[in-house]
């Protein structure tokens, strides 16, 4: 008989204590610990991994195959398709997309001839047909299934044999035997690992969707993260109707990947150039705008940083960005005031990076700062000129990574000039490159 005990499980990162606390000490979430039953020594009869040791020059070279979308840009992130065996997860918020993308993605498998299980937990078959029939999508070799008790699940997956697996959410499977309920910290861990196991021994390829939820009632994909092979998280406000897709983790490819979708009447569509996107809204010669190619793993993208500079009405100023981390924001404020001598104790800055997107590389920074400058002084900033570099607390202007491909998508943008750190200077035939050294000689630059 297996031991049980009660355990608190934090259902944002799945930290387990054995007494409450308001804050988990491991991701510092308030009020997201939930009590549940704890299984010990359950798993020795379950694993089934080859009981010798094999030598790594034995193994067999041959490549796993990848099973092609032909939705190119899901291919890229995933470093070439979807590896064969392997256990995935595509996490995002409740709306986001992730039930329409999967959908998208099991029609493109199913239309090559192989069989796709999509087990549709959340809503009953009739809706995912209907969302599927929406979509213009119609194959034989889709099967859906409503069903949410993983056994079942698993009969029908070695009854069916299929090539891939949608199980749309991992947070209302349950397994009959755990006494929590569906969604709990303990249930999605433990189908998920069943979900692993089934994956590799059948060799079939699993994709979980796993609802980010703000709530705290049901344990989110990150408690996942560790134990999937590959982690894609959804992102964009549903204000805008573009989405991002993100790699967080991948074992068969690289991190960082981005790609765009776009949400339309029929499902999601991918956005092969997103600089075209990102600057598409655009109204050149406004002061407080400045254009930054920024870099997302392997691709540049070109974006639109705006800033607005008002004097403020309260004691305290107020700093406020969007799309970039507001402690970066004031270091770049500190530096404007000591080094180039700006006022702006008794303004008020607004900083935002235009259709959402959030950019973490500092990269951004002579951007940023010229941006907040352009508004300050009401000048602005050639439309034609983008701008690329880290700025230091002494206010010198630091190299940044992959300036060639920056420079490049500049050039495919149609940009004539280009304002770079001097370290790492490059010379390009189609557009100018001037290289700065300090803060201070860009803003002249720029405003002269
Ligand atoms: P959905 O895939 O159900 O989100 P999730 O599974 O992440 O919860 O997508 C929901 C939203 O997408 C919904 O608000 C409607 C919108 N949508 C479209 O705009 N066009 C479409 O073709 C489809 C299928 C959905
Ligand atoms: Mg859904």
């Amino acid at each position: 008989m297996a031991k049980t005990k009660t355990v608190w499980h934090c259902n944002e990162c799945g930290h387990s204590e054995p007494k409450w606390a308001g804050q988990c000490p491991s991701c510092k979430e308030w009020n997201s610990f939930h009590e549940e039953m704890h299984f010990e020594a359950r798993f020795e009869s379950q694993l089934k991994l080859p009981a010798a040791p094999i030598r790594l020059t034995e193994v067999s070279e041959e490549e796993t195959p990848r099973m092609q979308t032909h939705i190119k840009e899901f291919d890229r992130l995933l470093g070439g398709g979807l590896m064969q065996g392997s256990l995935s997860l595509v996490g995002g918020e409740p709306g986001i997309g992730k039930s329409t993308l999967l959908m998208q993605v099991s029609n493109a498998i199913a239309r090559q001839g192989l069989v796709v299980l999509y087990v549709c937990g959340e809503e009953s078959v009739s809706q995912t047909s209907q969302r599927a029939r929406r979509l213009g999508i119609s194959s034989e070799n889709l099967l859906l299934l409503s069903e949410t008790n993983f056994s079942l699940i698993k009969k029908q997956v070695e009854k069916v044999k299929p090539d891939l697996v949608i199980v749309d959410s991992i947070q209302i499977i349950y397994k009959s035997e755990l006494s929590s309920a569906p969604g709990s910290v303990t249930q999605v861990r433990e189908t998920a690992t069943e979900l692993m196991h089934l994956a590799k021994q059948n060799d079939i390829s699993i994709l979980l969707i796993g609802h980010v939820t703000k709530s705290g009632e049901i344990a989110g994909p990150r408690v996942l993260e560790h134990l999937v092979d590959t982690v894609l998280y959804f992102e964009g406000d549903r204000q805008h109707n573009y989405r991002l897709m993100r790699v967080v983790k991948n074992r068969f490819g690289s991190t960082d990947e981005i790609a765009v979708f776009q949400m339309g009447e029929g499902g999601l569509k991918e956005i092969p150039n997103p600089s075209e996107l990102f600057l598409e809204e655009r109204m050149k010669g406004n002061a407080g705008s400045v254009i930054i190619p920024t870099v997302e793993g392997s691709r540049p993208i070109l974006i639109e940083v705006q800033a607005l500079v008002t004097d403020t009405a309260y004691s305290t100023p107020s700093r406020r960005c969007a799309g970039l981390d507001s402690n970066r924001l004031a270091l770049l404020l500190a530096v404007m005031e000591k080094r180039v001598g700006y006022q702006l104790h008794n303004r008020d800055v607004f900083v935002s990076v235009a259709g959402g997107m959030k950019i973490t590389e500092p990269a951004i920074d002579l951007g940023v700062v010229l941006a907040v400058a352009s508004s300050l002084m009401n000048l602005t900033v050639d439309p034609e000129t983008i701008v690329i570099g880290e700025v230091g607390l002494g206010g010198e202007i630091r190299s940044v990574p992959r300036l060639e491909e920056r420079l490049k998508e500049a050039v495919h943008m149609g940009f004539k000039k280009a304002l770079i750190p001097k370290k790492g200077y490059l010379e390009h035939k189609q557009i100018e490159t001037v290289g700065m050294e300090r803060v201070e000689e860009a803003i002249r630059a720029v405003f002269n």
